[in-house]
């Protein structure tokens, strides 16, 4: 028996890529999954296919700038089935530009999502840990807090902003919450889907060609963290391609 075993797990953005990856391989580990994203149908095709492999799987349509919407992913995991050990707070996106561009309503999304996101989650989950006297929170950030790059400012922003957040977190949690950050490198997904500068959309699709890891690596780390026993925190994975400057 694993450390993941029977661990009742949300994630948000487990419509595609990284989020879904995770909620695959956790179902394989004979997690619980509470999936949270805001495309249903995807969610209820991803419910449907892990049910029938012989996952225990619950869902709801979740918008993570909403607040109420992380309180219901949250509210379902604890009455579906009776608890949440982990949040993964994975939502996010990446209209990358440079900020001479001034795509401001894009500014606002990443905040909004990116960041705001997060604290909805910590909100929502903070209180049903602090009962159990256990909790995790996993948050994903990006290599891009590490290595700022032109065109990355905002987005690195917010994700810079949740990893403080996480470190602040961590440091309140006491001795009964486990907070992680994980870093993900160039990843082949759904991200740069959002970008609406042209070159650098054409960059960043350059980069995903010639050497993105698929998003199993990032869920292989995710679930590294979770299964360490309760006493043992993983502060934060890095994980790229070994190609990334
Ligand atoms: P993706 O685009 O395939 O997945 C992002 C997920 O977030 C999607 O399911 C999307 O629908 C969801 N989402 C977006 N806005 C949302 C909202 N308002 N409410 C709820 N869900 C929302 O991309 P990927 O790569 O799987 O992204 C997951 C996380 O990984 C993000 O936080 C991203 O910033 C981070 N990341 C990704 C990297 C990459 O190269 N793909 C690199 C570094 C970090």
């Amino acid at each position: 028996m694993s450390h993941t075993d029977a661990k009742v797990i949300a994630i948000t953005g487990a419509s595609s890529g990284i989020g879904q990856a995770t909620a695959e391989l956790l179902a394989r580990h004979r997690a619980r999954i509470v999936l949270g994203a805001r495309r249903e149908d995807r969610l209820a095709a991803l419910a449907q296919r892990l049910s029938q492999e012989g996952a225990r799987v619950a869902w709801r349509a979740t918008d993570v700038t909403r607040r109420q919407d992380l309180e219901g992913l949250v509210a379902l995991a604890t009455e579906r089935f009776g608890r949440l050990d982990v949040l993964i707070n994975n939502a996010g996106i990446g209209p990358i530009s440079p900020l001479d561009d001034l795509r401001v309503d894009e500014w606002d999304a990443m905040i909004d999502i990116n960041l705001r996101g997060v604290l909805y989650g910590i909100a929502a989950a903070l209180p049903v840990f602090r009962s159990q006297q256990s909790g995790h929170f996993v948050n994903v950030a990006s290599t891009a807090v590490h290595r700022i790059t032109p065109a990355q400012g905002v987005y690195a922003a917010t994700k810079t902003g949740v990893r403080v957040l996480s470190e602040a977190l961590r440091q309140e949690a006491g001795d009964s919450l486990r907070v992680t950050v994980i870093s993900p490198g160039f990843t082949n997904t759904e991200f740069a889907h959002d970008i609406t500068n042209p070159e650098t959309k054409a960059q960043i699709a350059m980069g995903k060609a010639t050497m993105a890891i698929g998003p199993e690596a990032i869920a292989e780390a995710i679930t590294y963290a979770i299964e360490q026993p309760a006493h043992v925190d993983v502060g934060e994975i890095i994980v790229r391609p070994t190609a990334q400057a």
